[in-house]
């Protein structure tokens, strides 16, 4: 889409979170274009016993109000996470709290899920599942907790107990940055406590068919950290894990005044560690914990990596902001080509074909 090439010098003029404020609203409006589909078997994934038409998904915090679910599938995702979603609207940090490093494709956010609330995204939501015409797409929710929260499960199980049934999927969030305490949870006793109080919910309110339920974990966990967590999810039972949300790391190469932002960094430098623990957590669970990984996709071949090395789904939010919305597009076209190039017929051949 060679005219995000011509608007791009003028967006990233402006603040970045008024820039994708233009962008969720060009989208609502219909001014976005719509992607060329592309319909091959080869791109398909059979998961959860949903059905993905491709493997790329637009990750959450892109869409935090379920606002743009429909223009979102439209520019070629196989699937959208929206949210993260908190039972109660929020305002988050104080702005500016979003940051750009055109240099090295890079964001720091620091948003602390700014987000209208459980009732207007379950609105949204209803609006886009009741249109006749609507794209066809797997649609994932995910919830967070409210920052003044003590009792984080009575949050979590709110958010299933009203989104539960609307749900494809759901992805509980305990891995950003910049809501405090949020990433205690990822350790062995608050975790299990929590998933176990999550899909009791999930039994009652959802009794004939349950979303599969995903955890989204942070980049930056040491290798203990890794096994005690796999460990965890297989014992609990969940469905998936998404590897990864935003990391506090601080590579030296990034512009300097970038740098010193407090967030959570996102894009190219998170790349190689977000695959690692792909990589790692595909080998700690025998490859039976079905992985979307998510971190500095930007290519058909970044998403190419992350499948090779044990991702069944990869998602993306910042390879948005530096190319454009026709990335979903793209990165779906080339991914195909690496895939008959390497002599796969599906998508599922080549998942942790780093392993073999
Ligand atoms: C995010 N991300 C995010 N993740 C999440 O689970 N809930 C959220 O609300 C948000 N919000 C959010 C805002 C902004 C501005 C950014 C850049 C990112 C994290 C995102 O979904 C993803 O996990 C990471 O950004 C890594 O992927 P990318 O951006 O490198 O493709």
């Amino acid at each position: 889409m060679d005219y995000y090439r011509s608007l791009k010098p003028l967006l990233f003029h402006i603040d970045p979170e008024t820039a994708h404020g233009m962008g969720i609203r060009a989208m609502k409006m219909g001014m976005v274009p719509p992607a060329p589909s592309i319909n091959d078997k080869a791109l398909e994934v059979a998961l959860w016993g949903l059905k993905f038409s491709n493997p790329i998904g637009l990750s959450a915090g892109f869409d935090k109000n379920a606002e743009v679910i429909g223009p979102a599938l439209k520019l070629g995702f196989g699937f959208v996470e929206a949210g993260t979603v908190t039972p109660k609207p929020q305002a988050g940090n104080p702005r500016p709290r979003v940051f750009r490093d055109p240099a090295n494709e890079a964001v720091i956010n620091r948003m602390g899920f700014p987000n209208e609330g459980a009732s207007v995204f379950k609105r949204n939501l209803e609006r886009f599942l009741r249109q006749s015409q609507k794209p066809s797409g797997i649609i994932g929710l995910n919830i967070g907790m409210n920052k003044d929260q003590a009792d984080p499960a009575s949050d979590y199980t709110a958010l299933v107990r009203l989104l539960g049934p609307m749900a494809d999927y759901l992805t509980v969030n305990i891995s950003s940055p910049n809501t405090p305490g949020l990433r205690d949870l990822q350790k062995r006793e608050p975790l299990t406590a929590l998933l176990n109080a999550i899909m009791e919910t999930r039994r009652e309110t959802c009794p004939d068919k349950q979303p599969p339920l995903l955890v989204k974990l942070a980049p930056d966990l040491t290798m203990e950290q890794q096994e005690e967590l796999a460990g965890t999810l297989m014992d609990c039972k969940v469905d998936g894990v998404i590897l990864t949300n935003t990391t506090l790391d601080r590579p030296d190469y990034l512009s300097p005044d970038f740098r010193e932002q407090k967030g959570g960094l996102s894009g190219k430098p998170v790349r190689e560690k977000s695959t690692a623990l792909i990589r790692n957590f595909y080998k700690l669970t025998d490859g039976k914990l079905p992985i979307i990984g998510v971190g500095g996709i930007s290519s058909g071949a970044d998403a190419y990596e992350k499948i090779k090395a044990g991702a069944s789904l990869v998602q993306i939010y910042s390879g948005m902001i530096f190319k454009g919305p026709g990335l979903a597009y793209a990165a779906n076209t080339e991914l195909l080509k690496l895939l008959r190039a390497d002599g796969y017929t599906t998508i599922n051949e080549a998942v942790g074909a780093d392993h073999k």
